[in-house]
């Protein structure tokens, strides 16, 4: 089976402060975007890519350009004001030919290869979807606005198991036909049911399909917010990619 990458890289990255698409903030020098495509190229898990880029872009086109230039089978394409709806864009610019695909976030460019390699073995072994996972070092509880006004907005509702959660990752693998399936039948929604989709592997679980778990990498963390790009400049500056 043949396997593709679908880099998301359309948000646009108001919580880093940059005032520039996320893709295109520079780490060591060079675009978020770029460290994420070598990553996924290096894994050498799929020789065919689609990079989602915000509507009306130029630069991370440009970029996506060059890359193509050299030789790899990268194609460039708009995607949408979700997430969601950005992947669904890169899947339907894939052509046939695909069994397998891995969705992959421009945020989290310092993946190591071994979470590529991770989570397509699993696909090859059988799974219709995987997904990379780590430990979660806090306590996660839910809350909900306080009964009691003026002394918190929020109290809590309750303490889910920590052994039992997992922080989830990309990239993300799937059988092609089946993730397609559940995105376009998630096409039509909207409001909070549409901005409650966080994740594809969402999706399949709505669907009822078993959702595999292998390891992650705390160096795959998604560079969101100026403390994970301090992070992420530390670890290229010690070797992690
Ligand atoms: O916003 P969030 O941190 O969840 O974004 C995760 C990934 O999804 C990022 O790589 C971002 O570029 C991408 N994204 C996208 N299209 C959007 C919003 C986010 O491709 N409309």
């Amino acid at each position: 089976g043949r396997a593709a990458v679908v880099i998301v890289a359309a948000g646009s990255g108001t919580r880093l402060g940059y005032g520039l698409p996320k893709a295109l903030v520079p780490l060591a020098g060079r675009p978020l975007l770029a460290h994420a495509i070598d990553g996924a190229l290096g894994s050498g898990v799929a020789d065919r890519m689609v990079v989602v880029v915000p509507p009306g872009d130029t630069e991370l086109t440009a970029l996506c350009a060059g890359y193509a230039t050299d030789g790899a089978h990268l194609t460039c394409v708009p995607g949408g004001a979700t997430r969601n709806e950005s992947v669904r864009a890169g899947l339907r610019a894939l052509g046939p030919g695909t069994d397998y695909v891995l969705v992959h976030d421009a945020a989290r460019c310092l993946t190591p290869a071994e979470v590529f390699t991770g989570v397509l073995r699993a696909l090859r072994a059988g799974a219709s979807a995987v997904i990379p996972a780590v430990p979660v070092v806090d306590t996660i509880k839910s809350v909900a606005p306080a009964a009691a006004p003026g002394i918190a907005p929020e109290s809590v509702t309750g303490t889910p198991e920590r052994a039992a959660l997992r922080a989830v990752q990309t990239p993300q693998g799937f059988r092609l036909g089946e993730l397609l399936r559940a995105h376009e039948s998630a096409a039509s929604w909207t409001g909070e049911r549409a901005a409650a989709v966080t994740d594809d592997a969402m999706l399949m679980e709505l669907a009822g399909t078993e959702v595999f778990v292998v390891p992650g990498a705390v160096e795959a963390l998604k560079i969101t917010t100026p403390m994970d790009l301090l992070l992420a400049e530390a670890l290229v500056a010690n070797g992690y990619e």
